[in-house]
């Protein structure tokens, strides 16, 4: 089964509570939350206050994607402000398994992302106690790139190696360029999970944006 999840970085953030209501009627399964420190990534966006305010203004399950230097620093107060899962970057963090652990103390899921130039065995080691692989499909920092073709090899070699440790439930989750021309690759190469910004805000009618990048990930699935 996938799961579509529109990106809030290309929503309008001055209705930034009926964006979200709006694409969640139309279908989305997760709301994926984007954070830059403008340290680890050339940008900054939004961070604990927005997420706070949103999470108590509109329930759904927040996928928060934290683009920043020392992680583990700021588990805690996304995960008081209503972060379902935290992911942060193998690259940002000297500590992976002590802030896996740190997440999952709040009851909620963790994820370990990968840069596009972080090879696939950087997060081998922790494979056994992330619920989520994060494979970014572009460089991080802005909505609205082109997708990276040739991740596909590293979201397979993900797939291959959660299979061969026995944990098949591993969800693997695509960012970047995801939209109903592209998102095929990346469910025939093991991804389940796909986060899609500018493809669903840009978009007037987000219902039928949502239904067909589904439609075309579920023709292309494989686990
Ligand atoms: C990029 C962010 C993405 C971004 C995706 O650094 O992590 O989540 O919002 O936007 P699109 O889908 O437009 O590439
Ligand atoms: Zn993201």
């Amino acid at each position: 089964m996938s799961l579509i999840c529109p990106s809030v970085l290309s929503a309008d953030f001055s209705k930034l509570g009926a964006e979200v209501e709006d694409v969640l009627n139309g279908g989305a399964d997760w709301i994926h939350y984007d954070v830059m420190d403008g340290r680890f990534v050339p940008n900054i966006s939004i961070g604990i206050p927005v997420l706070k305010s949103l999470s108590k203004a509109v329930k759904a399950f927040y996928d928060v994607h934290l683009m920043i230097e020392e992680p583990h620093r700021y588990i805690a107060g996304f995960a008081k402000a209503g972060a379902d899962m935290i992911s942060f970057h193998v690259e940002a963090e000297e500590d992976c398994s002590g802030t896996l652990d740190l997440i999952h103390s709040y009851g909620i899921k963790a994820g370990i992302v990968v840069k596009p130039n972080t090879p696939a065995e950087e997060v081998f080691p922790y494979l056994d106690k992330t619920d989520m692989v994060l494979v970014m499909t572009v460089e991080p920092g802005f909505g609205g790139q082109k997708y990276m073709a040739d991740m596909c090899p590293k979201i397979r070699a993900i797939r291959d190696e959660a299979k061969r440790i026995g944990k098949e439930d591993l969800l693997i989750e695509v960012d970047g360029g995801i939209a109903s021309d592209t998102v095929g690759f990346t469910a025939a190469a093991g991804a389940n999970v796909f986060v899609a910004g500018s493809s669903v805000f840009g978009k007037k009618d987000r219902a039928a944006a949502i239904e067909s990048i589904r439609n075309a990930a579920d023709a292309a699935l494989v686990q």
